[in-house]
């Protein structure tokens, strides 16, 4: 089939890539020069395992091409808009302005049995104020429809093309069909196929993002009671875990969550309930914020208790990006941590194996270092706040040579807290019950 997918940020060039694999012949269209000349170059403009190998073979196919000017030659039977919608900067509502603006130049260029399918997480009730301005400016009804999307950062091909579920709410069996016809390798492979209507649609992905930031502020609330009683959130997740009707994955505890999707949608999740009048359903979003934001604030207050006044004090932050395997730093909070530790005065240093180049001129405040070893000289405390893989591979002993003194907060969890201490490390895990 003939696709067009709009946005080829995260989402756009993932399912630009993914529709591309499934056999379908792809047009991406972006506003942004920089990015699509980037693409057509065969770079991804961020980093993602995987992507950048299936965006070459997708080019050398031809089963790939990228612009900006809103214009096809050959018509799609299917659109996907897939732009983003940030946090407003103004409050906590998600900013859907470049849905209808792609919404409004496609109503231009499609035809009457095109099939426009948004793909971003919006408000409930986008669609329909969405249908209705694109099929004003078309001056025909529009065929839309809503698929959510449900793709991690670190592994979006892979979750593109193996998804737990695909959810399709449409007005119409047209669009559905259509759909249908899109995704048929992998509805064929049995992957489960929930069809709603549009607003449930909307909300499955908002739903589905607010019970997995519940689920990490619930052990990370845990973990607060644990601090302060002597118990251990870990082994506490692990018992809890071991019930199947509560699970053990999203039940990490540690620093929290971040990125570009959890934080936002909880917010714009509470603001757009309260538009409705229903704003007390989700009230308590604002504590699962509240005690995501609580925990940031604790290691900032650990590091004081440690070392005192954090004037000129040296400090290690290893890891900056908001999960492993991701350049992204969008309310990372490894990243808002050392940030706060630079303004209470500390010298901060941060390593990342694969962040620190996409920070460009941001945050000149914290010294960068590619050389963990390097990193290490003379630091007073290090702190763990993204768990990338090759944390776990440091040598306490010789990474112990280096430092001042050896202090550790792990934000993760991830340090095998025994071999850590009898290296002489003094180590503070979030949570954790671990005798020094
Ligand atoms: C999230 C959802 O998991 C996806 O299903 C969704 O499609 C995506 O948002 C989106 O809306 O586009 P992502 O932002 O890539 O995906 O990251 P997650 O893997 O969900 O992790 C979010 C944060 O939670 C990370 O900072 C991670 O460190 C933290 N986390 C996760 C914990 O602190 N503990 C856990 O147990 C799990």
């Amino acid at each position: 089939m003939k696709i067009c997918v709009v946005g080829l940020g995260y989402l756009g060039a993932t399912h630009a890539l993914a529709m591309a694999k499934l056999g379908h012949e792809v047009l991406g269209l972006d506003l942004d020069t920089n990015r699509v000349d980037y693409l057509n170059a065969g770079k991804v403009p961020f980093h993602e395992p995987g992507l950048q190998e299936s965006l070459r073979e997708a080019l050398s196919e031809e089963s790939v091409t990228f612009q900006t000017s809103f214009e096809m030659t050959e018509p799609a039977a299917v659109v996907f808009i897939c732009v983003g919608t940030p946090q407003t900067s103004s409050g906590q509502t998600a900013d859907t302005s470049f849905v209808f603006s792609a919404g409004e130049s496609l109503a231009k260029i499609i035809l009457p049995d095109t099939v426009v399918v948004g793909k971003s997480t919006v408000p409930v009730g986008t669609a329909e104020a969405l249908r209705d301005q694109m099929s004003e400016v078309a001056g025909f009804p529009v065929h839309l429809a809503w698929n959510p999307e449900f793709l991690r950062e670190g592994t979006a091909l892979e979750d593109s093309l193996n998804p737990d579920r695909i959810v399709i709410g449409s007005w119409d069996d047209y669009s559905s069909q259509k759909l249908k016809e899109v995704y048929k390798p992998i509805l064929d492979r049995g992957t489960p196929l929930v069809e709603v209507d549009v607003p449930t649609a909307e909300l499955v992905k908002v739903a589905a993002n607010a019970f997995l930031a519940t689920k990490v502020s619930f052990i990370n609330a845990m973990a607060e009671i644990a601090e302060v009683s002597g118990a251990d959130a870990v082994d506490l997740a692990k018992a809890i875990g071991y019930d199947d009707r509560i699970g053990n994955k999203f039940l990490r505890n540690g620093i929290g969550f971040g990125g570009g999707c959890l934080p936002k949608d909880i917010r714009g999740f509470v603001a757009r309930a309260e538009e409705l009048g229903a704003g007390e359903a989700v009230s308590f979003l604002k504590d699962v914020d509240a005690i995501n934001q609580r925990r940031r604030a604790r290691v900032v207050t650990l590091a004081e208790q440690e070392l005192g006044r954090l004037n000129d004090k040296k400090i290690l932050m290893l890891g900056l990006s908001f999960k492993p395997d991701s350049d992204d730093m969008r309310d990372s909070p490894a990243l808002e941590i050392a940030l706060q530790l630079a303004k209470a005065g500390a010298e901060v240093t941060i390593h990342d194996p694969m962040s620190l180049d996409a920070m460009g001129d941001k945050h000149l405040e914290l010294r960068r270092e590619h050389d963990i070893s390097v990193a290490a000289k003379g630091q007073e405390l290090v702190i763990l706040g993204t768990e990338w893989a090759e944390y776990n591979s440091i040598d306490p002993v010789k990474f112990g040579a280096q430092v001042k003194t050896r202090l550790i907060i792990d934000g993760r969890n991830v340090l095998d807290v025994a071999a850590w201490q009898t290296a002489g490390w003094r180590l503070i895990a979030l949570g954790r019950n671990v005798h020094n």
